[in-house]
């Protein structure tokens, strides 16, 4: 640990504040690479002639703050972790960076299945960071969990993640083309969530340079119209469903209707949109049968 005193750090943290981006990302690098949190900041003003701590000098922390805004690295790639519920993930460029409107994922599983003593099977397609997976195993220790991803470096991160979040073993990660790695449980599986790519190939040239630069194609690109993957994943999953099964699916703003005929097109019941917080139509969700 290195201490400096409370004035030469505030006075450092305005100049870098001056020069562009977020208190919020501000705050991330401080809290996960200098390592102090907001209500250390809050109480140092309280008392401007003392002295403080931090794990990493200030040049350091200064050009890591540079690379962010500069080249529009998200911060959470340059600390190497961020936050999603109230799990710490690891994340590098091999993964998206969970983002907080797919927490609700989570709240329409827990809604759809209030019986914790309930022995179910689930798949998660395309895993990422493992953040879905990982939270559903959690919340429900008595399930078995297979969470897939085609790259296997995604996977390692996925696994690591839920090594340091669990001491649980009721989640295995396997690689392979969306239902590829669940072929031994044809029928048998009780719910299948995915957050797959969806983004049209024209949108995704569009994209801010934070997201097109940094985070991997793989895990955003949906074909000409996003809906590729989709398709192929509701098409399917009749056969790996068991009868009265769940998919839960997240999908772009605008394709909420279509995402509900794809459903309803495969013989799917119970078909609902289901609305993010801000109102947009981003989840549908439908039971086989
Ligand atoms: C939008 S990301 C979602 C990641 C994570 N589930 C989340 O919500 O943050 C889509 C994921 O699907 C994976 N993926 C892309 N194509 C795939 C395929 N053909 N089969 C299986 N997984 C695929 C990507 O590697 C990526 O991890």
């Amino acid at each position: 640990m290195l201490s400096i005193s409370v004035k030469e750090f505030l006075f450092w943290k305005k100049k870098q504040l001056s020069k562009g981006g977020d208190h919020q990302s501000f705050n991330f690098l401080l809290n996960c690479i200098g390592g102090f949190s907001n209500s250390d900041i809050t109480l140092l003003r309280i008392n401007p002639e003392s002295n403080l701590y931090i794990k990493k000098n200030l040049d350091y922390l200064e050009s890591i703050w540079e690379d962010h805004l500069f080249n529009h690295k998200p911060i959470q790639y340059l600390c190497g972790l961020t936050f999603w519920r109230d799990l710490k993930l690891k994340v590098t460029d091999k993964v998206l960076i969970p983002r907080p409107e797919t927490e609700l994922i989570i709240d329409i599983v827990l809604d759809i299945f209030r019986n914790e003593s309930q022995k179910i099977i689930f798949a998660e397609l395309g895993t990422g960071s493992g953040a879905i997976s990982i939270a559903l195993a959690l919340a429900y220790p008595l399930w078995y969990g297979i969470a897939t991803d085609i790259d296997q470096d995604a996977l390692e991160i996925a696994n690591s993640n839920y090594i340091n979040s669990s001491k649980q073993s009721n989640l295995k990660f396997c690689c392979g083309h969306w239902w590829t790695p669940v072929e031994n449980f044809k029928g048998k599986i009780d719910l299948a969530i995915s957050n797959p790519p969806y983004i049209p190939k024209n949108t995704y040239e569009k994209l801010p340079k934070e997201v097109k630069n940094f985070e991997p194609k793989i895990a955003l690109i949906g074909g000409e119209d996003g809906l590729q993957h989709i398709r192929e994943i509701i098409q399917k999953a009749p056969i790996y469903l068991k009868e009265k099964g769940w998919l839960i699916l997240e999908n772009h703003f605008d394709q909420g209707e279509k995402v509900k005929e794809l459903f309803i097109k495969n013989k799917f019941k119970s078909v609902e949109i289901v609305n993010d917080l801000s109102g947009v139509g981003r989840f549908t969700i439908g039971r086989y049968k």
